[in-house]
């Protein structure tokens, strides 16, 4: 058995546009576990710790910009292979591109900006997780 935590964000798209209900009844659907929940929005430091892995990529800066324009929902949810099982749930990256049944996928499209607007994060892996909610949530144990 191996329980894992993972962090969502409900991106600023997705925050602005009234779905953070939607997402999170599809999470607590697919039987995971909502463990710390904050709207808040996000400073240039969080962001740029973040999303360190992606300084110098043609679509950071825009990135930056998409993720600090407003509030988001920020997520930690727990359950067994919980950061695949929600980066399926998610879609892909490219919500043209993401399968119909996803998030991506069913709430998402391309809206022409640098930065694909996509109305999920996820976590990509266990250190990636352990990562991001220390970032996000530096109270939790
Ligand atoms: P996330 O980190 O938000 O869960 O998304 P992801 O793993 O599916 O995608 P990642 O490669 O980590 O990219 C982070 C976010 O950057 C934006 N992006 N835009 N214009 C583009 O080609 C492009 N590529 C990436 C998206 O918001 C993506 O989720
Ligand atoms: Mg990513």
């Amino acid at each position: 058995m191996s329980i894992e935590r993972s962090l969502v964000l409900v991106k600023p798209d997705g925050f602005a546009r009234g779905l953070t209900g939607e997402v999170l009844r599809r999470i607590e659907a697919k039987g995971y576990r909502l463990v710390a929940l904050a709207v808040r929005t996000a400073s240039a430091d969080l962001l740029a710790e973040h999303y360190a892995e992606h300084v110098g990529k043609p679509f950071y800066e825009g990135l930056v910009e998409f993720m600090a324009s407003g509030p988001v929902t920020a997520v930690v949810i727990e359950g067994e292979q919980c950061i695949r099982g929600f980066r399926s749930l998610a879609g892909a990256t490219n919500p043209t591109e993401a399968a119909p049944g996803s998030i991506r996928g069913d709430l998402g499209r391309d809206w022409g900006r640098p930065a694909q607007e996509n109305v999920v994060h996820g976590s990509d892996s266990p250190e990636s997780a352990a990562r991001e909610i220390a970032l996000w949530f530096p109270d939790l144990g």
